[in-house]
């Protein structure tokens, strides 16, 4: 790296710290402010909740759909900045007797990360105050965040790179002039996005360090983990999408057939799908960084291994 390269990364980990000091937000004073939520409304959005796919479905059942997704929302981003916030604080002892710049912006992201995986866990709860009792989410955060930091740093990398692009996609669809959807809900989307937004400016800039100092061999062995981490991902929608159309069909309020079952279980699998795998692998900018630095057939690796996941 030459010294300009080095001064122009410095800028760029001094500008996250001047926005992160600029959106600075609170829990309770800037995203809840003595809000509960209310089951009139939808919880997710229609271009994430993918309501439409639950074809046998009254327009109140998928608005039911889209509270438990709201809840699984909060739950799957629990469990992922648990992993991501440990990967910042290993990746900041890199830099701990170096650039105080770049110390504090990766300080600042981590701290962050944990208020909000504080916020997360209070959507969760207050979801669980007004929806009815039975939710399932069996993944314990420290348990996934343990077997993703046995990967290579390069696939963590690509997958929070990934994440923290697509918390900025779905922000996009929160803004859709929807009057059915939760405000509360919709500031949540806000507030995370406004955040994330450095994160991902971070994520980059770090990951394009670490990349610089691999041979080859260990960036074709880190593909092939960030393809199993992709895997493992899915594993957890799949489990997660089995429990929540089990929740839906014990409590929509009538009779489900055990031949409708399937249907409503293959409609959140693709809607969990869309929210935590293609809408960040689809992310232009995250294809443009990622192809950067892999080769041709190392992209088709990737391709191919995500063509799986429909
Ligand atoms: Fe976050
Ligand atoms: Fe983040």
């Amino acid at each position: 790296m030459t010294a300009i390269d080095k001064i122009t990364d410095n800028s760029r980990y001094a500008r996250c710290i001047e926005s992160s000091k600029r959106v600075r937000w609170d829990i309770d004073e800037d995203v809840i402010r003595g809000r509960r939520f209310d089951t009139g409304h939808k919880f997710l959005p229609d271009g994430l909740s993918l309501t439409d796919g639950f074809t046998t479905l009254s327009s109140g059942e998928k608005r039911f759909v889209s509270q438990i997704q709201g809840r699984t929302y909060a739950n799957i981003f629990g469990l992922v900045e648990r992993f991501i916030n440990a990967k910042v604080l290993e990746l900041s002892r890199d830099h701990a007797l170096g650039d105080q710049v770049v110390v504090e912006a990766m300080v600042r992201f981590s701290d962050e990360e944990l208020k909000h995986q504080t916020l997360f866990r209070r959507i969760d709860a207050m979801v669980g105050e007004v929806l009815p009792g039975g939710y399932r989410f069996d993944f314990d955060p420290d348990m996934v965040a343990r077997a993703v930091l046995g990967k290579s740093t390069w696939a963590v990398l690509a997958l929070t790179l990934d994440i923290e692009l697509f918390t900025q996609a779905h922000y996009r669809q929160s803004i859709d002039p929807d009057t059915e959807l939760s405000e509360l809900f919709r500031d949540v989307f806000l507030y995370h996005w406004k955040e994330e937004c450095q994160h991902a400016l971070l994520d980059e800039l770090e990951f394009l360090r670490h990349d610089s100092t691999l041979t080859a061999e260990e960036r074709d062995r880190a593909v092939d983990d960030f393809i199993e981490l992709v895997a493992a991902v899915d594993g957890i929608l799949q489990a997660q999408a089995a429990a929540d159309a089990g929740y839906f069909a014990a409590n929509c309020g009538r009779t489900v057939e055990a031949d409708e079952v399937p249907a409503i279980e293959a409609a959140f699998l693709a809607a969990y799908r869309w929210q935590y795998i293609h809408s960040g692998a689809r992310h232009p900018y995250f294809g443009k960084v990622l192809t950067s630095l892999i080769t041709e057939s190392q992209d088709q690796r990737i391709q191919a291994a995500l063509a799986t996941l429909h």
